[in-house]
């Protein structure tokens, strides 16, 4: 009789499950627990045979080795959960163009402060980024239609109007999702959420394909930040972080806020997901309700 070619899988030790457990928590913050960790067996398997390495420990060692450093780039590329859509969580998005960017306008063109910097952090396939990119667009020229320059504006109008400078930062832990959000383009079935007024506005159809049309892809920059590191990027007025921290656990995720805090402008404005809280997790933020919608601003300490 002959036998089958297939070796079987090795065995996931206890203590093999922890060493890797800690090394992924150490390198990005992400926590499987008991009800992830089934996901996480299978990812390391597959990265596994991808390697030939024929157990988990030597594959742990692989990743802690020098030669290992493009290996561990991959394994957590493997582990992100990168579901995401354009207009995702329509309540948030209307307290976020209604009220949140109508107050930052007022209050930024009153100091004469013309720069406006927004970040996606884990920003997927790049969906949500363009979606800021698309109500901030829509904002402006809304605000300008109702408080006209005192200069004549250049026709046709740019999307961004003289002399405001819009800057949306676009950042993943997975350098495969960024390219395609720096490439955006999307399918019919990502457009799903994208009504027609957006469609004609903002992206050119390209055989049967979306693309997003130049003008509102240069306002978005996409680069890679891992949010585990210490050194993000400063000066922000609104941060999107959504369906990001779930998959951390609570020490990471109050390190996290507390590091939004520092990388918020001073009344800065941060968006979890709906799952989300920051209840109970900070004093440094304080709770914007608005018909449905949530978000956290910064408590500033004034004299
Ligand atoms: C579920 S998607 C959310 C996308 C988008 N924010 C949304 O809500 O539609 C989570 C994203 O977070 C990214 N991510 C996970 N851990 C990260 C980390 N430590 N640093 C940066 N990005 C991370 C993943 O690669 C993934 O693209």
């Amino acid at each position: 009789m002959g036998t089958s070619g297939a070796a079987p899988a090795p065995a996931l030790t206890d203590a093999e499950l922890k060493l890797l457990q800690a090394l992924i928590y150490q390198e990005c913050g992400m926590h499987f627990d008991e009800r992830r960790t089934h996901f996480l067996q299978d990812r390391l398997l597959r990265r596994l045979k991808e390697c030939h390495v024929d157990s988990f420990y030597s594959y742990y060692r692989l990743l802690i080795s020098d030669a290992g450093k493009a290996e561990l780039a991959q394994l957590l590329e493997n582990l992100t959960v990168n579901e995401t859509s354009f207009f995702r969580n329509r309540a948030q998005l209307d307290l976020f163009h209604k009220y949140i960017l109508e107050d930052l306008l007022r209050r930024k063109q009153e100091r004469r402060d013309f720069s406006l910097r927004f970040w996606s952090a884990g920003c997927s396939t790049g969906q949500e980024a363009y979606t800021m990119a698309m109500q901030v667009a829509d904002a402006l020229a809304y605000y300008y239609m109702r408080n006209p320059l005192p200069v004549e504006t250049p026709s046709p109008k740019p999307l961004i109007p003289h002399p405001w400078k819009v800057e949306i930062l676009a950042s993943d832990i997975s350098y495969s999702v960024l390219r395609a959000g720096q490439d955006g383009t999307y399918n019919e079935n990502q457009m799903a959420s994208v009504d027609y007024s957006y469609r004609l506005r903002y992206f050119d159809k390209v055989g049967d394909r979306y693309a997003v049309k130049k003008a509102l892809k240069e306002v978005v920059h996409f680069d890679f930040h891992n949010l585990k590191t210490e050194y993000l990027p400063q000066r922000n007025d609104v941060i999107f972080c959504r369906n990001v921290m779930m998959y951390f656990d609570e020490a990471e995720q109050k390190r996290l806020i507390h590091k939004f805090y520092r990388c918020l402008n001073p009344d800065g404005y941060l968006f979890v997901g709906h799952a989300e809280s920051l209840l109970g997790m900070t004093e440094e933020f304080q709770m914007v309700h608005r018909n449905s919608g949530t978000a956290y601003q910064r408590i500033e300490v004034r004299p």
